[in-house]
């Protein structure tokens, strides 16, 4: 054999052996700061979605969604808030893109409402021009600013009507009605947009959505909602990477991908097998869950045994995950043009056997214990703890699971937990976001396949069920000002900064970045210290000022009627 065939031969044996190699998880390298950039044309950017952001909630013909009717009962939301106006990005698209511009943003993310399109929900019934004229101009727009749209088209707001009529995502007729408002976007605006994303975040749909209710529709069908509304949701998905496929792609030269939320799991001890299977069944049943079908063609085969099992041990006589038919394995395989990658947070995994019995549901179906280190700093919401290295090795599961797809982060960020922040050096924001991108550049130069990377989120917004309460944004947003003022936060120096120079370029130049960033927000600070002042006097102006007047115009009328009675 030449030496040549010889080499040849190692080298196809080498991809083999890479291809199908496993995830190591007692690998467990969590090394000092890397210095150095991103590859050229690597695409930075932020996001928000509709029902986050936009307000304008029952403005020019735009339906309800399932978030504007939960929303507005009592007790579902902290504060009992809405996003009724929120950041009314309906109306400030335009001043929104000049803060990305300056930002030198390649690209901003943001989500479709289905009800502004559809008021109903059901093509057949009527499609609102308004809606449609106002994501035109939206497109538009970033794109005149050299700025790529990135699209969700599901991020949580079903339609109210199809909620009413036919039970939301319990029912496979979604798969149609949602097909049929994916159909019309690529028609009118993918022309221009060529990434899309079905659905943002499933998981939450179908857990906090159908399992636990703390999510609109708010329901609670423990142990069977959450895997029935994601069976029609990754059905869904692959019916519109299909339609696109078939109808679109070849004029269009665009990609469909989905984003999934996934927190990274990790065996409390690495060397104790039943914590390994334990982390790994709880990242199996967040990400895997969705992405293994899509990637391999069905549930994770964990997914499949554990809830087989304790179905039987309840005496069901079949399992509360439901079923694909091959025809629907093969239909669903491979429907992934690049994943979008949402990653907040790690959790330390353990075993914990959960006795089947009543209490059945998607929790204790995974039969383990999620943990913190007390260490780990969480300076916003309860659930986020800053754990960097976590990101990495979700990134290199992705990697060698789902054989290396085309991966763009689609949400990565930390929030503030305060009900009136005026401090906008958010300090913790900057080194979350330091050291998760530099975790992110090590998982590129471990071969992870990251094309790009989404701060969540631009804008202060609507955070669910937590109200105005959780601060994301880049951005500081005065919700109690009519107008929603912006105001920077150290946190958009930051990152302009780690976007001029695509990455961290050395170290003497990083470190100075903080000081700068931190320069700028105290003189922010004291634009913001002012406006409590400006909200006043525009009530002052506003409603003060007439209500008083028209007191005095009334009790001028009454005085002339007194003195014309004593006159006749
Ligand atoms: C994921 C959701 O997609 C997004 O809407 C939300 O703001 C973030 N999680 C933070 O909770």
């Amino acid at each position: 054999m030449s030496l040549q065939r010889t080499l040849k031969l190692l080298y196809a044996l080498v991809l083999c052996v890479s291809a199908n190699e496993d995830f190591d998880w007692t690998k467990n390298e969590r090394g000092s700061f890397y210095y150095g950039t991103f590859p050229t044309g690597f695409s930075w950017g932020a996001g928000g979605s509709a029902y986050q952001t936009e307000g304008a909630w029952d403005k020019d013909g735009k339906g309800m969604s399932i978030w504007d009717v939960f929303a507005h009962k009592k007790g579902k939301i902290f504060l009992n808030d809405t996003a009724d106006h929120s950041c009314e990005g309906y109306y400030k698209f335009k001043d929104d893109i000049t803060l990305m511009k300056d930002m030198k943003f390649n690209h901003y993310r943001f989500s479709i409402s289905w009800p502004r399109i559809f008021p109903t929900g059901i093509k057949a019934d009527h499609i609102n021009e308004k809606g449609m004229k106002y994501y035109d101009d939206l497109i538009n727009m970033l794109l005149d600013n050299n700025i790529t749209p990135i699209v969700t088209l599901y991020h949580w707001d079903l339609p109210q009507v199809l909620q009413e009529k036919y039970g939301g995502w319990q029912n496979a007729s979604m798969v149609n009605y949602f097909n049929d408002f994916a159909n019309l976007c690529f028609e009118r605006f993918g022309d221009r947009v060529k990434y899309w994303i079905t659905f943002n975040n499933p998981w939450s749909s179908a857990v906090e959505g159908y399992e636990t209710g703390e999510h609109a529709p708010g329901l609670k069908l423990r142990g069977t909602g959450a895997y029935k509304a994601a069976h029609h949701i990754i059905k869904a998905h692959a019916k519109v990477w299909h339609t696109y496929d078939t109808q679109w792609r070849s004029k269009q030269k665009g990609l469909v991908g989905i984003s999934l939320l996934a927190d990274w799991g990790e065996p409390v001890d690495i060397t104790n097998q039943r914590d390994i299977e334990a982390a790994e069944r709880y990242v199996q049943f967040y990400m895997g869950w969705f992405a293994t079908p899509i990637f391999n063609g069905d549930y994770p085969q964990v997914m499949k045994d554990y809830i087989g099992r304790k179905s039987a041990q309840q005496g069901l006589g079949t399992s509360r995950l439901p079923v694909f038919s091959s025809q629907e394995k093969s239909y669903i395989k491979g429907t992934c043009d690049f994943l979008g990658i949402g990653h907040f947070t790690t959790r330390y995994i353990t075993q914990k056997n959960y006795p089947s019995g009543r209490g059945n549901n998607y929790f204790t179906d995974r039969d383990l214990v999620e943990l913190v280190d007390p260490r780990w700093p969480d300076p916003g919401s309860e659930w986020l703890y800053s754990v960097p290295w976590g990101f990495r090795r979700l990134l290199n599961f992705v990697k060698t699971q789902y054989g290396n797809p085309l991966i763009y982060v689609t949400e990565n960020g930390v929030s503030e937990k305060v009900q009136r922040c005026t401090d906008l050096c958010d300090e913790w924001r900057m080194q979350y976001f330091k050291d998760y991108i530099n975790e992110m550049l090590k998982a590129l130069k471990d071969g992870v396949n990251v094309k790009g990377y989404t701060a969540w989120s631009l804008l202060d917004k609507f955070e669910w069920d937590e109200g105005f309460s959780e601060r994301f944004g880049l951005f500081y947003v005065d919700f109690l000002n009519k107008n929603k003022p912006r105001y920077p936060k150290a946190s958009v120096q930051y990152y302009k900064r780690i976007i001029s120079s695509n990455g961290f370029p050395n170290q003497r130049e990083v470190e100075s970045w903080r000081r700068k960033a931190t320069e700028t927000c105290s003189s922010s600070n004291q634009l913001l210290a002012a406006d409590p002042l400006t909200s006043h006097m525009e009530m002052v102006t506003e409603i003060v000022v007439p209500t008083v007047c028209t007191l005095c115009i009334l009790l001028a009328a009454v005085f002339l009627m007194f003195l014309l009675r004593g006159r006749f």
